[in-house]
């Protein structure tokens, strides 16, 4: 009898800095939920169309061959947009040239960021639930991640325990506002109290901004980097995938002091050169976009935001309501599932809705066990046809 065939250990070739890093419950709910047709609320991708004039801008910059790398920091004419926007939006007046930083996705900016400045065993403070990618990216780099749970219907965290996250060995808080998963918007009471830790731990923030438009119910942005001692130990990240319906096309930016933006800006050179430069041409158009665009945008999904939670809140899957952001964290409990992944899997076979497993987004997956995360930024014949499935659930309990 011959031997049988030696198998290798497929992951022999895994670098120890990958482990446990796998394709998140995001992908899988997705890929569930084409293979049923169903509608997908599960992966946060807004389907909206992208403003003509950015579109055309584009166009007309690849027709004009704006075709070769740019510098790694972005072109002139855009860092100077978003420096112009950073004073009048959020507050914070900035150099374009040694200041801010053009990233490919705010995403880019993050890699860049956490390879730039953590080390292994440096202790990295997140706020769970926290936005996956936050976490894997920073797990690459292979911190101690120190999770501080944001509880309740306003997803409040306890100063005590955030004070207690600190140590001598802290080198970052990573930040985001307004929230993903959550909806939370940080008020400036609460950022203060962040703001102080970081002081007095000589501690860097990193706070991703990326939903800093989708603001409801009267809630304020506020950038951190604007609160005092603040400013020299912040990088601000945002971007234009989810303010202009442009998610693919991967552009972002960072803002910090200079020596910051020069140490990420070298990092992401050797990750991607530069971001796409036709796109970061047609991106300047955006910045031309009357305020009527901006209240559209938060009109569309204040809309959706209503229409998601009273679907969910006729068939008990209480909501919390969102501050800002276009998720929507719920407690599958009233709707009379024991766990988030009973919930999940029963609202992709009854109503063809995928959402996505709440202890996914948390380090004590215990603590998301009874949520689920819904996506409301789709266009409004899917989310009907959503929320319709979703009150099947309660004819088919009753
Ligand atoms: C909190 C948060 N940050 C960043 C991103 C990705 O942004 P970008 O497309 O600019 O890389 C997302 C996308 O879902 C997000 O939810």
């Amino acid at each position: 009898m011959s031997p049988a065939p030696h198998r290798p250990d497929p992951h022999r070739f895994d670098a120890a800095r990958i482990d446990g890093i796998a394709q998140s419950d995001i992908r899988l709910q997705s890929r569930k939920c084409a293979e049923v047709g169903g509608v997908n609320l599960g992966q946060g991708i807004c389907d909206q169309p992208t403003p003509d004039v950015v579109k055309a801008a584009a166009k007309a910059a690849i027709d004009d061959d704006q075709s070769i790398y740019t510098k790694y920091e972005g072109i002139d004419a855009l860092r100077v947009a978003i420096a112009g926007k950073m004073a009048d939006y959020n507050g914070l007046p900035c150099d374009p040239d040694s200041e801010v930083l053009v990233t490919a996705g705010s995403t880019g900016g993050f890699v860049a960021a956490t390879l730039s400045f953590i080390d292994p065993g440096d202790e990295v403070i997140l706020f769970s639930p926290f936005y996956g990618y936050h976490f894997n990216v920073l797990r690459m780099a292979q911190p101690v991640i120190k999770s501080v749970t944001l509880r309740g219907d306003d997803f409040a965290f306890d100063p005590d325990e955030l004070a207690a996250a600190f140590s001598d060995k802290t080198k970052a808080i990573v930040i985001n506002t307004p929230g993903n998963p959550s909806g939370k918007v940080f008020t400036r009471d609460e950022l203060a109290l962040i703001a102080d830790l970081c002081v007095r731990h000589d501690a860097l923030a990193i706070t991703d901004e990326i939903y800093e438009y989708i603001l409801y119910d009267g809630h304020e942005h506020v950038s951190l980097a604007t609160l005092p001692g603040m400013r020299e130990r912040t990088i601000t990240l945002s971007g234009f995938s989810k303010t202009y319906n442009m998610t693919g096309w991967r552009l972002g930016y960072a803002v910090a002091p200079e020596p910051l933006t020069r140490r990420m800006g070298v990092i992401a050179d050797l990750l991607y050169i530069c971001a796409p430069s036709p796109l970061q041409h047609g991106v300047l158009a955006a910045f031309d976009l009357p305020p009527a665009y901006y209240s559209q945008l938060l009109a569309d999904y204040d809309r959706k935001r209503a229409l998601t939670m009273a679907a969910c809140d006729a068939v008990g899957l209480r909501s919390l309501r969102p501050q800002g952001s276009y998720y929507l964290m719920v407690d599958v409990r009233g709707a009379g599932f024991a766990s988030d992944r009973e919930a999940a899997d029963a609202l992709l076979e009854r109503c063809g809705v995928a959402a996505v497993p709440g202890s996914s987004f948390y380090i004590d997956p215990a603590d998301g066990a009874t949520q689920l995360r819904i996506c409301f930024a789709k266009q409004d014949h899917d989310l009907e046809r959503a929320c319709e499935g979703l009150r099947r659930l309660g004819a088919v309990r009753s």
